[in-house]
């Protein structure tokens, strides 16, 4: 993910920013803006941040104030000319941005009508032209307004040659934390990016805007409004920090799930919340209404995704979805019909097969719809558009972010898709967006109730399992399929997933009272099936574990366990089912003592065959 950093004080500002900018995970570019007698200085470069210390060594800068920046890109190919800082036209005000500016199209047009010439492809760099629109000497007042114009998420630090006494930081959505030092304050993204000079924090909340001096710091919300701070003092480790408090990535990547779907639906959706608009991807309309059918590849846990895309598409846009795994996709010569169109999923847009697949699709005429969580990636490349997912990077092997923002990208192709050809109302393509945006909420409820789940993992019979089975149905079949990816990747537990009604034609021989079994069981239009399909498990002493919806108690008679979700529509309940999942799979293995971040025999990114 794309971070920020920031520093005021007698240090060498370089320092700081460069040893905090190390603990940002996942970077295609880097920068750093140092403001001095000579006003704002800048070196830029692309790949790691190696590269920058070079260049930083070659050309030393100093002063008293400085940002800098990671960048992982969400707007524009990664260069120099698109890593930040970004400047305002006359490179006086600097500005270093997490998140995406929504409107910023909108603002871009009014301000190059007004005269203004842009340099980078960036969301970012708007922010820079319109706080030195507002400037009148005040650099706080200035930021105040313009992000008052600006739509979308933000985590900024910005600097003025005309104020080298004073660090701006703005937060919404995107996080940001100012430290509180003696005679020195710095900004991070996190935490982590700080904790080598502070540990006393101020964490600013949703439209909140800080003036941050060497001695002291003013909280105010945009409208001007003073808001009371208080500074914490945190005591993680080192390596906590960079996990921000939690024990493992993996935990820490489950958790900033609600975060990240609000990022994957920001800017895709209509001002009236009726309509779904994906018209950057570079697929037509004539496209879309022209082909007979999609093909959808991919690899593992995009794989999963894709199949719950399978089913969306189908069934709400009425087009035709085969999914194949890459792998085998690259080598059963398909037949790829006139005007088709390929999706790949990918996390990392590096996978040997997808990438392979992709080229066999093109190479016959397919284009190519990429839903892709890197920038820049191979993938993203090779492809006619894509959809990004806006996860930012995954670090822990076992994906989990990729895939619930898979399958909400997969939720708003199919509402696109369905309305191109005319197979959803607006109404119903309204209500749909609607139960979209509950779901981060609902997400968290989870996730803030997650005590029943790592008791669960805890219980003998589940921890010391030899074998489980993951069961489900429709939509929730995918879902079955990544839960049992989950727990064997992470805990080496062997594990197999069916779709529930197929348990009867072999598998059931296998079901003993030391067999778990996971049903996933949201209240829906399979519900029932599903309930028969858990007393035939029953009635064969296996070990039930239903995941359902929150009050149904119902279910209690039938299971040894139930994990509840909170109510939901049917169709995105894969998104919600996979917290549990995932957390059931997590707590087993911490449990087990597993390396649960760096599972044994697995790689990030496969990009060999
Ligand atoms: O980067 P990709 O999404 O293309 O990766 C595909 C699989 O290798 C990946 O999902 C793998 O299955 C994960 N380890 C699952 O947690």
């Amino acid at each position: 993910m794309s971070g920020v950093v920031g520093y005021i004080g007698d240090k060498n500002p370089v320092e700081v920013l460069v040893a905090g900018l190390y603990r940002i995970k996942g970077h295609d570019s880097a920068g750093v803006a140092v403001v001095n007698d000579e006003g704002v200085t800048a070196v830029k470069s692309l790949g790691k941040l190696e590269n920058l210390e070079a260049k930083l060594a070659a050309q030393p800068v100093t002063g008293h104030l400085g940002i800098g920046h990671a960048r992982w890109a969400t707007h524009g190919v990664p260069n120099e000319t698109n890593a930040h800082p970004h400047f305002d036209a006359l490179n006086e005000i600097a500005v270093v941005h997490n998140g995406i500016i929504e409107n910023y199209q909108e603002l871009r047009t009014s301000l190059q009508q007004e005269g203004v010439a842009f340099r980078s492809q960036t969301d970012s760099e708007t922010l820079a032209h319109l706080i030195r629109k507002y400037y009148q000497g005040n650099l706080f007042k200035a930021v105040q307004q313009a992000l008052r114009c600006a739509k979308g998420a933000w985590a900024l630090g910005v600097v003025s040659r005309h104020n080298p006494d004073v660090l701006i930081v703005a937060r919404q959505g995107s996080p940001v934390v100012v430290g509180v030092g003696d005679n020195e304050a710095f900004m991070g993204s996190d935490v982590s990016a700080i904790i080598k000079y502070t540990r006393d924090v101020v964490y600013l909340d949703h439209g909140q805007i800080c003036e941050v001096r060497r001695d002291g710091i003013k909280v105010e919300d945009l409208d001007g409004n003073p808001v009371q701070h208080e500074v914490v003092h945190v005591d993680w480790d080192d390596s906590a920090a960079e996990k921000d408090g939690f024990p493992h990535f993996m935990l820490k990547e489950i958790h900033q799930q609600p975060e990240v779907i609000r990022n994957t639906l920001r800017g895709r959706i209509s001002d009236d919340a009726s309509d779904v608009n994906l018209s950057d991807i570079n697929i037509s309309e004539a496209d879309i209404k022209a082909c007979p059918r999609i093909t959808i590849v991919a690899c593992g846990t995009s794989w999963h995704a894709g199949m719950v895309g399978k089913y969306l598409i189908e069934r709400f846009a009425e087009i035709p979805v085969e999914l194949d795994l890459a792998s085998e996709y690259r080598y059963r010569d398909p037949i790829v019909e006139k005007n088709a169109i390929v999706i790949p999923v990918s996390q990392s847009g590096e996978t040997a097969d997808t990438m392979e697949a992709v080229r066999l699709a093109k190479s016959q005429g397919a284009r190519i719809l990429a839903v892709v969580n890197t920038v820049g990636s191979s993938v993203a490349r090779e492809s006619n558009g894509v959809i990004y997912l806006q996860a930012g990077p995954e670090v822990s092997i076992a994906s989990t972010k990729a895939y619930t923002t898979q399958v909400t990208a997969f939720a708003l192709l199919t509402i696109w898709l369905a309305r191109i050809r005319g197979t959803m109302t607006k109404d119903q393509a309204k209500d749909m967006i609607a139960e979209l945006r509950t779901l981060p909420d609902k997400m968290q409820l989870v996730l803030n109730n997650q005590e029943p789940i790592k008791a669960l993992a805890g219980k003998q019979k589940y921890r010391d399992a030899q074998s489980a089975f993951f069961l489900g149905r429709d939509y929730n079949y995918p879902s079955a399929l990544e839960g049992s990816l989950k727990l064997k990747e992470v805990s080496y537990i062997h594990a197999e997933a069916y779709p529930a009604g197929e348990l009867k034609h072999g598998p059931i021989a296998l079901v003993t009272n030391e067999m778990p079994v996971i049903c996933v069981a949201p209240k829906g239009n399979i519900y029932d099936k599903m309930v028969s399909n858990i007393q035939s498990i029953k009635a064969r002493a296996g070990l039930v574990i239903s995941i359902a919806t929150e009050g149904d108690t119902a279910i209690q008679a039938y299971s040894d366990d139930v994990l509840y979700i909170p109510e939901c529509y049917e169709p995105f309940s894969p998104i919600l089912v996979a917290l549990p999942l995932q957390l059931f799979a997590y707590y087993v293995a911490v449990n087990r003592g597993c390396d649960v971040d760096q599972p044994r025999n697995l790689a990030k990114s496969v990009i060999v065959e």
